[in-house]
């Protein structure tokens, strides 16, 4: 079956391969599911991989096929499966356990090892395929009803597991209720954070660098955040402004914004960073100031990566609350269609170059 990969280490190496039909059988115990692709979604992480920033292919191949944003229809499942039937609609978690206590435990998005195992980045085949066989623990069941939202699944589930983990973290304080939030960067991370932290009930300001009107703005604006373009009033105007945050998504892809949130983040706050900042930058930062601010504040920065099963639900349950909440806004993200894998060159260009894209996506077969 046709498969889109790349040569990792060999920039814009990316091109169609061949894999065998995968089977049932390669997964023990009965406990297989066998997938019919319908939609991959490729973001940065896709690209860069194509830059030969970083992935690897698996052992015994020069080639490493991508995707791990993956929605797809069950056609066949093993004995001892039993959450998805044939026909269901499904996504799949990316990362694959590797030996520590946590991948034991069935949270390999917080390994302590090194080495992490990622279908369509680090060392196993991603989903830009035909058909993938995975083990039923890493199939997740997408309803019906949010079949139009397909690729945003696995985004989702990082934005889930981010906003997640610093509710968790947060316990330390004992009576944390945030009020105000910032995410910084409106991509999909951003937007899909903005919506978790609007059904959360916060106040959320919303931050890219591009003016209004925009796609962006409008998806912001009608989750009923405030759409703050960073090059008309920069993030400390706007902590003069509104306050300081208690709670700050990163998702701009810059490390410099990384830092600079944390000038604008109130006593007792938290920040997350969720960007994969693939270069060599180095940034000034104001030490001294940064320094003694967390301290008396008591502040946390958190960085987060990845998503387990759970994420995958909640992300997921999330997208469902959020559709009946703000109809029909979820599905906006979804910008940029490609039809065919044959068409990866396009998908590759579309990444690059389409500043205007939200979501590229592949639409690979139709049920
Ligand atoms: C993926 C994550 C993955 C991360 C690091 C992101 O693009 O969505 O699932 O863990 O890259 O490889
Ligand atoms: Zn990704």
């Amino acid at each position: 079956m046709k498969a889109v990969a790349v040569i990792p280490g060999k920039p814009n190496s990316v091109h169609m391969a061949e894999l065998p039909m995968p089977s049932l059988d390669e997964v023990p115990d009965g406990r297989g599911v066998l997938v019919k692709v319908l939609k991959i979604g490729v973001d940065a992480t896709d690209r860069e991989i194509n830059d030969a920033l970083y992935g690897n292919a698996p052992p015994g191949y020069d080639f490493l096929v991508l995707g791990h944003e993956s929605f797809g229809i069950v056609e066949a499942v093993g004995k001892n499966v039993t959450h998805v039937i044939p026909g269901d609609y499904v996504t799949c978690t990316v990362r694959r356990p590797g030996g520590s206590i946590y991948d034991r435990i069935g949270r390999s998005d917080i390994t302590s090892e090194e080495t992490y195992f990622e279908r369509g980045i680090n060392l196993l085949h991603g989903f830009l395929t035909e058909y993938f066989v995975d083990d039923a623990e890493f199939i997740v069941r997408m309803p019906v009803g949010l079949k139009h939202l397909h690729v945003l699944a696995e985004p989702m589930s990082c934005a889930a597991k981010a906003v997640e983990q610093v509710f968790e973290a947060q316990k330390r304080l004992q009576v944390w209720k945030p009020r105000r939030a910032y995410v910084t960067g409106a991509g999909q991370i951003g937007l899909l954070a903005t919506l978790i932290l609007r059904l959360r009930g916060l106040e959320v300001f919303t931050m890219a660098r591009s003016l209004k009107p925009s796609l962006k703005a409008d998806i912001v604006e009608s989750m009923g955040a405030t759409y703050i373009s960073t090059s008309e009033t920069p993030l400390e105007e706007l902590a003069q402004k509104v306050g300081k945050a208690d709670f700050i998504v990163e998702a701009t892809g810059s490390s410099s914004v990384a830092f600079d949130c944390m000038r604008v983040l109130g006593h007792n706050g938290a920040i997350v960073w969720t960007s994969i900042t693939g270069g060599q930058r180095n940034a000034q930062v104001p030490s001294d100031e940064l320094n003694l601010n967390w301290v008396l504040g008591n502040k946390l920065l958190l960085g987060s990566v990845n998503a387990n099963f759970k994420h995958f639900e909640s992300g997921i349950a999330d997208l469902a609350l959020g559709e009946v909440t703000y109809p029909n806004v979820i599905e906006k993200i979804l910008t940029t269609p490609i039809d065919g894998l044959e068409n990866y060159e396009t998908m590759m260009k579309a990444l690059v170059e389409d500043k205007d894209a939200l979501k590229v996506y592949v639409n690979v077969a139709e049920v």
